[in-house]
C-alpha cells in the first residue's frame, strides 16, 4: 500500500504543466507506478489520477468508471491513452483532486468519445465512453498534456468551493480565480 501525496495547483503548477512521455514497456516500475496510482486514488475521493499529479511524468492514468451509477468501479489502468474519435462538446461537472474543494458544472467536454489504450498486460483495447465516463477520460489524458480543467472553463464560466458550515458542507461560489 503506497498512498502518494497529490500534487496541488497553483503551488505545483510548473509539475502539473509539464507533459507526460509514452510508456515504451510495461515493467516493473511501471507496474509500481499504477498500484501507487490505485492506492492513492482509492485513499481519496475522485474517480480519476495521472501519473504526473503524483510527480511521474509517463502516459498512465487510472480512472473508476460508473460514477453515475451509484457504484463505482475499482480503478483500472490506461496506459498511453489516446482519443480516436470524439462527439459534440457539451457543459458538465469537473473536479480535480490536484484543486481539493473546488468543482464546477460548466467545462466543455465530449459528451462521449473512443478512446485507444494500453491494459496492464500491454494489450492494446478500444472503448467507447459517454457522460460522466467520457468528462473522465477527457479530464485524465488532459493531465498527461499539461492542460487542467480551469482551462476548459468558458469565459462565463462558474467555479464553486465546498465550505463547511453549522449545516454542513455548502457549495459557494468562487469570484474567481481565473
Ligand atoms: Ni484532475
Amino acid at each position: 500500500m503506497a498512498v502518494k501525496e497529490i500534487l496541488l495547483f497553483p503551488r505545483d503548477e510548473d509539475k502539473l504543466r509539464k507533459k507526460s512521455k509514452k510508456v515504451k514497456k510495461i515493467d516493473a516500475p511501471i507496474q509500481k507506478l499504477i498500484k501507487d496510482l490505485k492506492d492513492t486514488l482509492l485513499a481519496n475521493p475522485g474517480a480519476g489520477l495521472a501519473a504526473p499529479q503524483i510527480g511521474v511524468h509517463k502516459r498512465v492514468v487510472v480512472v473508476r468508471f460508473g460514477q453515475d451509477t451509484g457504484e463505482m468501479e475499482p480503478p483500472r489502468a490506461l496506459i498511453n491513452p489516446v482519443i480516436l474519435e470524439e462527439g459534440p462538446l457539451g457543459k458538465g461537472f469537473d473536479g480535480c483532486l490536484s484543486l481539493p474543494r473546488i468543482s464546477t458544472w460548466d467545462t466543455l467536454r465530449p459528451t462521449w468519445l473512443r478512446f485507444q489504450a494500453q491494459d496492464e498486460q500491454g494489450q492494446t483495447f478500444e472503448m467507447t465512453v459517454e457522460g460522466i465516463d467520457s468528462i473522465l477520460v477527457h479530464h485524465e489524458v488532459d493531465h498527461l498534456d499539461g492542460v487542467l480543467f480551469l482551462d476548459r472553463l468558458p469565459d462565463d464560466g462558474q467555479l464553486y468551493i465546498a465550505i463547511q458550515t453549522e449545516d454542513g458542507p455548502k457549495l459557494v461560489p468562487l469570484d474567481m480565480i481565473k
